[in-house]
């Protein structure tokens, strides 16, 4: 299986034009955010593994499915966060482990400065949530404190990555696939993607 996939569905495309856009206000922003993320989602759990269930439809017994894998969503604070309710919408028994990361301006390193995991791993598969993966780091010490705590299983669900950070997490975490909504042309030298879409936090929450 590919560890990056990167949607080609055409409303995936549309909305990331609508989301990149200047002019979109941030209600609609966080709207198509959470749009995009059902749709890369449908692609994030198409492995998921099943469980035999079978029910009583009002005429007859049916063999059906139920999803065996409890999930887990930890969003990276603050953008992450736009991303938990929509999933949660799809999966209403995931479980959400908030991480607080934020870049510093100048080292564009990653900075914890909160950490809400449970006493036990009681999830079979993570789900790190971040619109935008840039230089990585934040993805990748995301991960790295995931795997500490003992989750096994990890994908990555970003909207907007450079190619320096599809880089940096392969390398550090090859077993983590990343979905993906684009990979853009590149970073610029303050560790923006371009073209991207600006600050995916100050943008859903109208702090700039
Ligand atoms: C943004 C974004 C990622 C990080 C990506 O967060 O949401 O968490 O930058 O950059 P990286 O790949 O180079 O680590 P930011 O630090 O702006 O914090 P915020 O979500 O609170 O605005
Ligand atoms: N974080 C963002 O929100 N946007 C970028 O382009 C890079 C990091």
């Amino acid at each position: 299986m590919p560890m990056v996939h990167v949607s080609a569905h055409p409303l995936v495309l549309t909305k990331l034009t609508m989301l990149r856009d200047k002019a979109t206000h941030p209600k609609i922003f966080r709207e198509l955010v959470g749009e995009i993320t059902q749709f890369l989602m449908y692609e994030a759990t198409l492995d998921v593994p099943l469980q035999r269930h079978t029910i009583q439809t009002p005429l007859a017994p049916y063999a059906g499915h139920m999803l065996h894998e409890r999930i887990g969503l930890v969003p990276i604070l603050r953008a992450g966060l736009g991303m938990v309710q929509p999933i949660i919408d799809m999966i209403p028994t995931a479980h959400v482990w908030h991480l607080g990361l934020y870049r510093d301006h100048d080292t564009l390193q990653p900075v914890s400065y909160y950490n809400k995991l449970p006493p036990e791993v009681d999830i079979d598969m993570a789900l790190v949530l971040d619109p935008m993966l840039a230089t990585g780091g934040s993805a990748s010490a995301a991960v790295t404190v995931l795997k500490r705590w003992g989750v096994k299983r990890i994908k990555f669900l970003g909207l907007i990555a450079a190619p320096e950070g599809v880089a940096l997490l392969q390398r550090e975490h090859p077993d983590v696939a990343l979905y993906l909504a684009a990979v853009d042309e590149r970073l610029n030298d303050i560790g923006y993607i371009v073209p991207g879409l600006g600050d995916a936090g100050d943008r859903q929450f109208g702090t700039y």
